[in-house]
């Protein structure tokens, strides 16, 4: 039983690896085992032998198992020793501080006036860039033939020969965003609605994609005070300057009555423009509150519902607010001007934690 002891505890102290120990085990106390035998045999013994050898074998099966245990762990905390020191790496190596991509100057904007409206309480909605003139145009209440289908500019895509339905187009606003969200989830609604629009139009003002930012909200008892509060509350946080002045001017859209153009306090000096200053105005939207006949398109009761609407363009802002000058260059993929206007990837604009840095 010495030599037993002695043979498998020096084997277990020498196994290289879990499989080694497993022969090991098997050998000593498996099912055949040499230890498991020897057990075997107490029946044959005489009472007075095995009063001896029973409670030694037992010991030695016992010893056996916890040295096979002990070893196990040891071979587990050498395999995780050695792992920490080859997957060892230097957290004090400083970081690569060179900006490879940058974020561009719509995606910035669009991502800040996301968040002045969440925090106001509007959802984001979405409609596609390839519309029906029916959500264009006949469901804000523009009738074929209405002259205000003249003023958009718009871009009609071909239908083949033969085909008389009418034509889609590349949306000339987000306004069309309203019905399909009213649609889809009725009243009460509270949504803006960023994205791309096109218009066949181009000088340093106009470019035939642009973006704009639509807004929508609808209730019980919204009017044209709560369409100025949103306003000046989203024009002082975008500009980030307290009480910035807005003027309401009246104006006419057919989706909307009544209808009014807003512009911000701007100065003009040495050509030099600033927001939030002086005594000039700049336009930047166009608003109203929903005409009844929209509300009517979308399948939301006019008797029951009413509320604002307004739609401003996203890379007018941007130019305003960083100081842009010239439109078509946000459309040149110029990597100049990319990482000159760009912002940094990580800088996720928050209200918390500011919109622009
Ligand atoms: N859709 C209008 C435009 O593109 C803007 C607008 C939106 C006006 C909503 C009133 C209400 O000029």
């Amino acid at each position: 039983m010495d030599d037993l002891k002695q043979k498998y505890l020096s084997a277990i102290a020498d196994a290289g690896d879990e499989a080694a120990l497993e022969d090991l085990r098997l050998q000593a106390v498996g099912k055949k085992g040499e230890v498991s035998l020897k057990m075997r045999e107490l029946g044959k013994m005489t009472p007075e032998e095995r009063q001896v050898a029973g409670p030694a074998l037992n010991a030695l099966k016992d010893e056996i198992n916890s040295a096979l245990a002990a070893k196990k762990a040891a071979l587990a905390d050498a395999a995780l020793e050695e792992r920490l020191r080859t997957e060892w790496l230097d957290v004090t190596l400083p970081g690569r501080t060179e900006r490879r991509g940058t974020i561009h100057p719509i995606s910035q904007v669009s991502e800040e006036i996301a968040a002045i409206f969440a925090n106001l309480g509007f959802a984001v909605a979405e409609g596609p860039q390839i519309e029906t003139d029916w959500y264009n145009f006949d469901s804000l209440n523009i009738p074929p033939h209405h002259p205000a289908r003249q003023e958009f500019d718009t871009f009609y895509m071909n239908r083949a020969e033969g085909d008389d339905r009418p034509p889609h187009v590349l949306r000339t606003h987000t306004s069309p965003v309203q019905t399909r969200a009213m649609e889809k989830q009725g009243a009460p609604i509270r949504v803006i609605a960023p994205g791309r629009v096109y218009r066949s139009d181009y000088d340093q003002t106009h470019t035939p994609m642009f973006h704009q930012v639509e807004g929508l909200c609808i209730d019980k008892d919204v009017s044209m005070a709560n369409l100025k509060w949103v306003l000046e509350e989203f024009f002082a946080a975008f500009f980030e300057i307290d009480g910035i002045k807005t003027r309401f001017r009246a104006s006419h859209f057919p989706f909307t009555e009544p209808s009014a153009e807003v512009d911000i306090q701007c100065s003009w000096v040495d050509g030099q423009l600033k927001i939030g200053e002086g005594d000039d105005w700049m336009e930047v939207l166009g608003s109203g509150m929903v005409h009844p006949k929209v509300l009517e398109a979308a399948g939301v009761n006019p008797d029951e519902w009413q509320g604002f609407a307004f739609g401003m363009g996203i890379d007018r802002l941007a130019m305003l607010k960083y100081g842009i000058p010239d439109l078509r260059a946000f459309f040149d993929s110029d990597l100049r001007w990319l990482r000159h206007y760009g912002f940094a990837s990580l800088d996720v604009p928050t209200l918390h934690g500011g919109l622009s840095r």
